[in-house]
């Protein structure tokens, strides 16, 4: 279960030749269990058939605006009624410029002007296009109505230039949608500002060596995700990484323990919860060498000296700041990690395996909160703990609203 599961969501495919794409993007929603409805205008129906999405979608599929209307469907009406979403995708100049001034002569011109749902729009065209002044002045237009905009991202275009227009990547069209059903939540982390650490530290010994762990950073990225399902408001401070970030997430991207304090002291201000999941360097090396450091002989032997460096969870103190953190035990881990739930001041936290979890897509946690409770949990994904964690926080802050009223 996610944020899309069971949603009602309207896919309007148009008439560029990224409307190839579209199929992929309709087949993964699918899967992930949106409830998707789809159309495709003129132009589209150039480029693929109606029963491509059919048959990915077992479901009609919507071309025609003066399709009868029947006792059960009012033809525009019902379907602009009856979505929590309308992404428009491939989204070409045309179709930006018509869904701007509300032109109504085609089926997607009168679903957009009759629905209240949220409208993600998915440029795609060549560069030029993309960049002129009535483009960009329409995209302006729809985003100043609360349209949200994915890409376009960089690349080789169609013609074969390089340039602006290429469709956003699948997995941002995707994570605009759970932003914009995000929104929809009313749990207690609906609109608020949630703090996320993410991945392993790096600690230079010299311009090109470090000191590091093997922390992938799953854990915080799919907390992240999971806070912008809830309509929370997403701070993620990212240690160096290739993983792509959760759309809609402010990322701001780090290096050492250090930055990273720097980093959370900045972005708590106003936050709910900060969730510590990035694995920090507990020593750093007392000087970083201004060149690289040369091997000599054979037989040389480099001193290293280590320093530690500030426990970021338990010198943050901010009232009212719901502090979670992870502690990855080798050995008697709910002794160990209550223990620093009580030095670190923390309201909850996620006591794993060290060995088994790290790096790892799979963890077995247990979630122990200030009173000494722990939930032992089974086996499970990153993304499905993450799912337990918040359910776990949006609990604290729930109980903690009541006893504030
Ligand atoms: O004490 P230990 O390092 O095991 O605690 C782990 C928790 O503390 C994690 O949530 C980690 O992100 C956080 N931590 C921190 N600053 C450090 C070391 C760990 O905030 N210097």
């Amino acid at each position: 279960m996610t944020v899309l599961t069971g949603r009602r969501v309207l896919l309007a495919v148009s008439g560029g030749i990224a409307a190839y794409k579209a199929a992929d993007l309709t087949s993964k929603l699918v899967q992930a269990g949106v409830r998707l409805d789809v159309l495709l205008t003129a132009g589209a129906e150039q480029f693929l058939r109606p029963l491509t999405f059919e048959a990915l979608t077992r479901r009609p599929v919507h071309t025609n605006l003066w399709e009868p209307w029947t006792e059960d469907s009012a033809g525009h009406v019902s379907l602009a009624a009856d979505i929590d979403a309308l992404i428009v995708a491939p989204a070409t100049a045309n179709v930006i410029a018509r869904l701007a001034l509300g032109l109504s002569d085609d089926l997607l011109g009168a679903v957009n002007l009759s629905t209240v749902a949220p409208l993600i729009i998915v440029p795609a065209m060549e560069h030029h296009m993309f960049h002129h002044p009535a483009t960009q002045g329409h995209l302006g237009t729809l985003r100043e109505r609360g349209a949200t905009i994915v890409g376009p991202e960089q690349g080789r275009l169609a013609s074969g230039a390089m340039g602006d227009g290429r469709m956003a990547a699948i997995e941002s069209i995707v994570g605009a949608l759970r932003q914009v059903l995000g929104r929809q939540a009313t749990g207690p982390l609906a609109g608020r500002h949630i703090v996320v650490s993410a991945g392993g530290t790096q600690e230079p010994i010299d311009p090109v060596r470090g000191i590091t762990n093997r922390s992938s950073g799953r854990m915080g990225y799919a907390i992240a995700q999971a806070a912008i399902d809830r309509g929370a408001r997403v701070t993620l401070i990212a240690a160096p990484g290739e993983r792509r970030p959760p759309f809609g997430a402010d990322v701001v991207r780090i290096t050492t323990a250090a930055d990273l304090h720097a980093a959370v002291e900045a972005a708590v201000d106003d936050a709910a919860v900060l969730v510590m999941a990035a694995a920090v360097a507990d020593f750093r090396p007392v000087g970083t060498a201004p060149a690289k450091i040369k091997k000599d002989r054979d037989d040389t032997v480099l001193n290293v000296a280590l320093e530690p460096t500030t426990d970021i969870l338990a010198t943050i103190d901010r009232p009212g700041l719901l502090k979670v953190g992870f502690a990855a035990e080798t050995e008697r881990l709910v002794e160990h990690a209550t223990g620093k739930l009580r030095r670190k001041g923390l309201g909850l936290i996620v006591a794993n395996d060290a060995v088994q979890t790290i790096g790892a897509e799979t963890s077995t946690a247990t979630l122990i909160d200030r009173d000494g409770l722990a939930e032992e949990l089974p086996t499970m994904t990153k993304e499905e703990l993450a799912v337990r964690v918040l359910d776990r926080v949006e609990a604290i802050l729930r109980s903690a609203d009541e006893a504030g009223r």
